[in-house]
């Protein structure tokens, strides 16, 4: 009789042990919200008072600064007060210890770093005479091989058969760039005997590359013979499109926000390089890269290359 009697409370007691335990996890899960959201809120103002949004005198509600913003002390304060009726125990509240997150020493690494250089070589105009008029006569006598490119015209790999003196300037600076950006895994310089393969590319208007990499190499490497105008006038476009080898996640999920720092203003997006006769540029092979169209009138002349080991 007494087991009939009790079963109604029995069940509503573990009903509501079950929504005590729901209500729990809820806060933990706000509370780590709110951390993150403070962390977010200090590295682009890091002047903002998040201790002005703590309840006054100790008491349990506080207004914040947006009207019904549960702030972190009323969360927590929450999650004590029903840890507190669980046990049967009530303790008196310690004030928090104040502190001014705005103030801290911050050590940020730039973990994980993509490095895409750019160097103008010596002698330009003397390489680029000669390449291009190697390349034109080549095209003249040669069809296009197809592979990434958007119209224009792409060489056969053996250029390095045909290039001459000239390629053999560029391809020494490919190296000797390489070199001062490789290491050893303990961070030493790395002398690395580098395999080359190379190729030219002429694009004319409206001509481009979708995006791609270049698997089986280590570096991929860019040299302009001819920006057939784009170094001094942007407008013509062909630039060279670099993507964030991160992916787009951050940027969809948050697309008003950037991380502070270098670099930081492109996450989850791309960049773009100008190309400029004289110029090479070196990336890792994986990065994924494309050519904007060329609007010009003129000839945009590259040659690229892979280093492998
Ligand atoms: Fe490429």
């Amino acid at each position: 009789m007494t087991d009939y009697v009790a079963f109604g409370p029995i069940k509503c007691r573990v009903e509501v042990t079950g929504e005590i335990e729901h209500a729990h996890e809820r806060l933990r899960k706000w509370l780590a919200d709110l951390e993150s959201l403070d962390a977010i809120v200090l590295t682009f103002a890091p002047d903002f008072q998040v201790e002005a949004i703590k309840p006054k005198a100790g008491r349990a509600v506080a207004a914040g600064h947006r009207k019904g913003m549960m702030t972190r002390h009323t969360a927590e304060h929450g999650l004590d007060m029903a840890r507190q009726r669980e046990s049967g125990s009530v303790v008196p509240e310690q004030p928090e210890p104040r502190q001014d997150p705005g103030k801290l020493e911050i050590q940020v690494a730039a973990l994980f770093p993509t490095p895409v250089a750019t160097a103008q070589l010596p002698e330009a105009d003397r390489i680029n005479a000669a390449l291009k008029r190697l390349i034109l006569e080549r095209e003249a006598a040669q069809a296009s091989t197809q592979h990434s490119n958007l119209g224009g015209w792409q060489s056969t790999w053996d250029f390095i058969d045909w290039g001459g003196p000239a390629l053999q300037a560029v391809l020494k600076a490919g190296e000797a760039l390489a070199n001062r950006l490789t290491t050893d895994r303990q961070g030493r310089p790395a002398r690395v005997e580098w395999k080359i393969n190379c190729w030219a590319n002429v694009n004319r208007k409206g001509h481009g590359n979708e995006f791609h990499t270049h698997p089986g190499a280590y570096w991929s490497g860019v040299y302009y013979v001819d920006d057939g105008g784009a170094g001094a006038d942007p407008s013509l476009g062909g630039q060279l499109e670099v993507q964030d080898p991160r992916g787009v996640a951050p940027v969809m999920y948050a697309p008003l926000l950037a991380f502070a720092g270098p670099g930081g203003q492109a996450l989850g997006a791309r960049e773009m390089l100008q190309p400029r006769a004289g110029m090479m540029v070196m990336f890792p092979s994986w990065v994924q890269h494309g050519v904007r169209p060329y609007h010009g009138d003129g000839d945009r002349i590259s040659v690229a290359f892979n280093l492998s080991v």
